[in-house]
């Protein structure tokens, strides 16, 4: 069999391409018409009223920092089950990372253990600045009990969405700019549409908007309104120090195109996951991945806990023999404090997430994308069932 199989993959069709091509053949390559529609369409899509595409999910998250004026000395919490960006964003704005556990059922930020930490904070005299919660795999987090929070003790609130366009809470695909001050997404591969590399930052708020536009290039502005003098037709001016994370028109007009087939792209995400749920949720060796009531999970992956403990099989040959079968696992995540850059400068240490730590021991990322078939499913559990001994 040649065929294989990894974590995730991009589906582009000849649309797609067509999309692109287009473009390519026109006169903007970038900072064109094609960046604007892409952000009208993410902006109906999700129900948010500005959004600024950027040039990854990265830059989304940094820009959201440096507009909400992140500085020296500010706390930002996130989860530790997350890609090293979340937190890596809080790092570049020079605020101070900190985390809390999971909780063990929907694996993203335990908001019993947040009120908690808060508690601790105050007692210390300490204010939180902000939370970045990851809606991790494409379940949303407990997006109603931490708006709370954030009301009752003043801090931002910041949704990275990266996992989850697409998911719903209470049947609204555009909840995150509901609850969240900013919103950060990414259009890598694995996600759920693509444009190569891509990213773009959702608010309701415009005056965080307009930070954000400026900040995604250069600084500058020739918006006569917000111009200080006026040279003439010719004059920007440069008033904060921002970066170049512009994303091109070409990713933009894929983006479109991917943006218009997100929905069905979901509904194949979950058939799958109805199917992998019947083949592993009534055997013991195995832990799914718990859909929380009200919410539509977005399964930008499928994480498999597999009780490791209890089996002669170790993670690591478990891993190396499916790559024998041509399936190519990951593991999603190491928890970002056990990264020895966070353990030297920060001083966190094994034992302080235990839920993450644990959840780090068992979980494997089995495939989860749009075009894997049926007979495609029926040989992956099938591979996995009889290598979990
Ligand atoms: C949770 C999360 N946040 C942020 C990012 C960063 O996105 P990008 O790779 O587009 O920079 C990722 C990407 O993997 C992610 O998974």
């Amino acid at each position: 069999m040649n065929k294989f199989y990894s974590y995730g993959k991009q589906t582009i069709e000849q649309d797609d391409i067509d999309a692109v091509v287009e473009v390519l053949k026109g006169d903007w390559l970038t900072q064109g018409p094609y960046v604007k529609k892409f952000e009208n369409d993410l902006s109906e899509k999700f129900n948010a009223k500005h959004v600024s595409a950027v040039s990854n999910g990265t830059a989304a998250l940094h820009l959201i920092g440096l507009a909400l004026g992140w500085t020296k000395g500010d706390i930002v919490i996130t989860t530790p089950i997350t890609f090293l960006a979340s937190a890596n964003t809080i790092l570049y704005s020079g605020a101070t990372p900190d985390f809390v556990d999971i909780d063990e059922e929907t694996y993203t930020l335990d908001v019993i253990k947040l009120e908690e930490k808060l508690l601790l904070y105050r007692k210390y005299g300490k204010q939180l600045k902000a939370v970045v919660a990851v809606d991790f795999a494409g379940q949303p987090s407990d997006w109603e009990k931490i708006k709370k929070l954030a009301n009752k003790y003043n801090f931002q609130l910041i949704n990275d969405n990266c996992h989850a366009l697409g998911a719903e809470i209470d049947g609204n695909t555009g909840y995150a700019t509901q609850y969240a001050d900013a919103v950060a997404m990414s259009f890598h591969p694995v996600k759920h549409i693509t444009t190569g590399e891509g990213g773009a930052v959702l608010t309701n708020n415009s005056e965080l908007d307009k930070k954000i536009k400026m900040l995604r290039t250069h600084g500058m502005t020739k918006d006569e309104m917000l111009l200080r003098q006026n040279d003439g037709p010719w004059y920007y001016e440069m008033q904060e120090l921002g970066f170049n994370y512009r994303i091109t028109d070409f990713q933009s007009a894929l983006g479109s195109s991917q943006l218009s087939k997100l929905d069905s792209f979901v509904e194949r995400r979950n058939e799958i996951a109805s199917y992998y749920k019947l083949q592993f949720d009534s055997d013991d060796r195995f832990i799914i991945p718990k859909v929380k009531p009200n919410t539509k999970h977005a399964y930008h992956l499928y994480p498999l806990q597999i009780k490791f403990d209890n089996l002669k099989i170790s993670k690591i040959e478990f891993f190396e023999k499916m790559k024998e079968k041509n399936i190519r696992l990951q593991v999603h995540y190491i928890p970002v404090h056990l990264q020895p850059y966070y353990k030297d400068n920060f001083g966190f240490k094994e034992g302080d997430y235990p839920i993450a730590e644990n959840f780090y021991k068992q979980e494997i990322s089995i495939p989860m994308y749009p075009a894997l078939e049926d007979d495609d499913l029926e040989y992956i559990v099938k591979t996995i069932k009889e290598l979990a001994v």
